[in-house]
Order: structure tokens, then sequence, then C-alpha cells
């Protein structure tokens, strides 16, 4: 018997993914840049267990019971299995995977990259695979690669049919910025909205201005956000992490039917922004929006106290601001 358990982190894109070039390697038009959060408080935690004695493979999802068939965990298993030594006694062995996040899913944050990437990582672990495992853990959720590394990390679109260029490198450490913090506003939502995989399929289909973003601005949105962090700029990184998400929420508009994933208090919570970094005078405070309504903020950690209480007063009926945390080491085995 063997059993491997480790944690990967929740990331937060600052340039954004959306859109596939292709649908089943789950590969993306554009490349995207994010910050992993610290897994101290917020991860995805997975422990596989393997033994010649397990009848079948079994795949349990926060306590729940899940097919083993579904096409993304096939293909990551699959991926996996491609690499390990054929001779080590696990590769014949039946596995059960046990995954679990340890966040609230009212957080709204993208699950499925942390839980991937932890899923990868482990099975890694388990057949004692050695180097990339990014483009593997992209099978899983494209996010879920750039979730594999701690700290500020770039997902590369890569040009290869085949994927094995569209990996995610690390641009700088955890430590690099330790200033750096990221608040989540959870904004109240029930109605039911689409999921990243359904949006952003509709868009490519669909959407005229995602060639115009493609072509035209992520590649120097990418190198100006770089040059920030690495320069530890927060007026450019801000400024870039802003017009970013909100272009992407244009091409969600631009979308047919559109996808509408921010609300009013979203939109109020932009103001916000807005108003407070004009009345600091500077790009103080940022924020960047997913497929959802909450609000996730990127500021440093002296803007945190003064910032928050502003958000306090204006929108007393928030259900919190829930996390605020430093950015995470990379990923590790337990
Ligand atoms: C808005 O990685 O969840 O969070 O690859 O279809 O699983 P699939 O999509 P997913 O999309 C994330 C989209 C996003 C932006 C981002 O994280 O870059």
């Amino acid at each position: 018997m063997k059993v491997v358990t480790c944690v990967a982190p929740v990331n937060i894109a600052v340039i954004k993914y959306w859109g596939k070039r292709d649908e089943e390697l789950i590969l993306p038009i554009n490349d995207s840049i994010s910050a992993s959060l610290s897994t101290d408080i917020m991860c995805a935690k997975t422990t596989i267990m393997a033994s010649p004695l397990f009848k079948e493979n079994k795949f349990w999802l926060n306590g729940k019971e899940q097919t083993f068939d579904s096409p993304r965990l096939s293909n990551c298993i699959k991926a996996i299995r491609a690499r390990c030594d054929g001779a080590l006694p696990q590769f014949t062995w039946n596995i059960s995977i046990c995954s679990e996040n340890n966040f609230p899913t009212a957080a709204g944050l993208a699950s499925s990259a942390a839980g991937y990437a932890c899923l990868v990582y482990a099975l890694a672990q388990l057949y004692e695979i050695k180097g990339e495992i990014s483009d593997i853990a992209r099978l899983g959720s494209g996010s879920a690669c750039r979730s594999i590394y701690g700290g500020w990390v770039q997902w590369h679109k890569g040009d290869l049919p085949t994927g094995a260029d569209s990996i995610a490198t690390q641009i700088a450490p955890a430590d690099h910025w330790p200033e750096m913090r990221i608040i989540v506003l959870v904004v109240n939502d029930c109605r039911k909205k689409y999921s990243s995989t359904s949006g952003m399929k509709k868009t490519t289909e669909t959407s005229t201005l995602i060639q115009h973003r493609a072509k035209n601005v992520v590649d120097q949105r990418i190198k100006t956000i770089t040059k920030a962090i690495l320069n530890k700029d927060f007026e450019s990184f801000a400024e870039t992490t802003m017009k970013d998400s909100n272009q992407m929420h244009a091409i969600c508009m631009d979308t047919f039917p559109p996808c509408v994933y921010m609300n009013d208090t979203s939109h109020a919570i932009v103001n916000l922004v807005h108003s407070y970094n004009e009345y600091r005078k500077g790009q103080k405070v940022a924020y960047t929006f997913d497929a959802g309504p909450n609000a996730c903020i990127y500021l440093l950690q002296s803007e945190v106290e003064q910032f928050i209480s502003v958000v306090n007063y204006v929108f007393p009926q928030l259900a919190g601001v829930e996390y605020y945390r430093g950015l995470s080491l990379p990923n590790k085995q337990l």
C-alpha cells in the first residue's frame, strides 16, 4: 500500500484566461498570469491510496463519491501514467482518491483549479514522476496549471498542437512582494450562471471582441504586468489588473447570448474602488472578477485597514471580507 497527501493553492488571475483554441486539450487563446494564495488557510487537499488489494478505482470529492470516468479526470490519469515507470509496483494497483477543499463554496473561488492541481501533484508523487506536470494539471481545468506553482505564475499559451508547450512557469516567488494581500468580497447572489467552461465556449463561438483581445491586447499587458510585478510597481499592476478584468467582462457581454457574471453590487464595488483610488490620489487598490459576482481585491498591507473600513461602511450587507492572505509557497506533500 502507498499513500500520499498533498495540498495546492487557489489562484486569482490578474491577466485572464478566457477562450480556448482546443477544447479537448484545454489550450488557451492567450497567456494569463495569476497569484497563488497561501495554502495555510485556503487550499485543496488530496489523499491518494494505492493498494494491490483494491478491487476498483474510487474517487471522493468533499465526502461524496464521484464517477471515476469523467473525461477530465481520465485525461489527467492517462497523461500521468504515460510518464510513469511501468515497472513500479503501484503502476498496476487500483487507487482511491479523496479530495476536499477547505474553503466554502460561498467564496465563489474556482475550486477546480486548486482541486485538479492538487490531484495531479499527488498522482505525480504516487507514481514518483519528476519534472513538468503543469501541462497535465491543465487537462483537468485550464487555470489549474497555474496552481502547480506558488507566488506569481504565468500560463504560456504555447503554439504546439499537442499542448506540450502550454505550461505554467513562476514569474516570482511568494516572498518577492511580501506586502501584497488579496481580499475576497463575497457578494451574495443566487442567480444561476454559466460555468467558466460553457461561458468561454460560447464566447469563442460568438464574440468578435475576443479576436481583438488575443491579437492586439494581451501580449502587451503580459509584458506590462510582469514588469510591474518584478519592480513591485503597484500603480501599474493595479491599472493593468482592473483593465483586464473589465475587458474579460466586456467580452462576456459581447458573447451571444451574453454571459453576465457581475451584478449590481459587483459594479458598485468597481465604482467604490475607483472613488477610493481618486481620494487616495493613485491606484492603491485593484479589483478583479472571475466568472461570478464576487470581487477579488489586490492591495498592499498598508492599505488594508483603511480600505476594509470603507467597504464595511458602504456595504454593510456584504457577506463579508472573507479572506485576507498573503501569497502562497509552492505545493507541498504532507
Ligand atoms: C474566469 O480554468 O475554470 O477564472 O479550463 O474550462 O476548466 P476550464 O476553465 P477554468 O476558467 C477560469 C476562468 C477565469 C479566469 C482565469 O482564472 O484566468
